[in-house]
């Protein structure tokens, strides 16, 4: 683990898989700094997965930064990843790069959006001032209403050869990582070998550089998309230690009588 992106380009080099997974707050990013991810990604799939919504686009920069500097205390090793909310920085580039400094001031490494070369001016406008920006490829959520459902993206030789060629060029650019989300495995493979920063993959295949999932779909806390992979069950886990502790309460078996010190 580091903090350093130029580790990741070497480790693209190399062909050593890296980690991220998301994380909202403090307990849950020490965990996964802990079982030793490489990076975190503070997502806006927070509206759905900790904020109870059906997609994502209720969420506010204000929550963003709020979220971000939980997880940033807890990342001492690991990349801190954070996204741009809808709303926050389509406008123009300044507007862009006005969130963006909100989300670095709470303690984000690398910046986060969903959406290619439509935000060409933003990424060179950001990047010529020295930010890591991460661009969100393929299946884009916060895209959800305008689609009406979760679309796999690159499905045919057209859209697929365009993919690729926004991926090379937003490199070109100056985005530091892509992300691809829903894309045939062998489009993701194709992106990943044929450019020059890191990819990391979603529903993508095993090729691309690094994978990302959820948290709570990798320990098992709730409805997972099928291409995700629960490693606990963690729901049974948990919903057994709450049963315990309320058997015990109502049992007087917790407190004990005796005060242990
Ligand atoms: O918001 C998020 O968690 C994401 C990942 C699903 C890639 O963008």
């Amino acid at each position: 683990m580091s903090k350093r992106i130029d580790t990741w380009n070497t480790a693209k080099q190399r062909g050593e898989k890296r980690v991220l997974v998301t994380a909202y707050d403090y307990p849950f990013a020490r965990l996964a700094e802990e079982a030793g991810v490489d990076g975190v990604l503070v997502g806006d799939s927070l509206g759905m997965v900790v904020q109870g919504h059906r997609d994502t686009l209720q969420v506010s920069l204000e929550q963003m930064a709020y979220h971000t500097e939980m997880v940033a205390r807890a990342c001492t090793q690991s990349l801190v990843f954070a996204d741009l909310p809808l709303g926050t920085y389509e406008e123009s580039p300044a507007q862009c790069w006005r969130s963006a400094t909100t989300l670095l001031r709470a303690g984000a490494e690398v910046i986060k959006w969903e959406g290619g070369l439509e935000f060409k001016e933003h990424l060179e406008f950001c990047a010529a001032r020295g930010l890591n920006v991460c661009v969100h490829l393929g299946l884009t959520p916060q895209r959800l209403r305008q689609w009406g459902s979760f679309q796999r993206q690159g499905a045919t030789p057209e859209t697929a050869e365009r993919l690729v060629q926004e991926a090379l060029a937003l490199a070109q650019s100056g985005a530091r990582f892509l992300l691809l989300e829903a894309v045939p495995a062998d489009l993701a493979a194709r992106i990943t070998q044929q450019s020059a920063i890191p990819v990391i993959g979603i529903g993508a295949g095993p090729d691309t550089d690094a994978q990302v999932l959820v948290m709570h779909d990798v320990l098992g806390l709730g409805k997972a998309p099928p291409f995700a992979r629960a490693f606990v069950d963690g729901a049974a886990l948990l919903r057994s230690g709450l049963a315990d502790y309320t058997q015990a309460v109502r049992d007087q078996s917790f407190p004990a009588t005796s005060r242990k010190r």
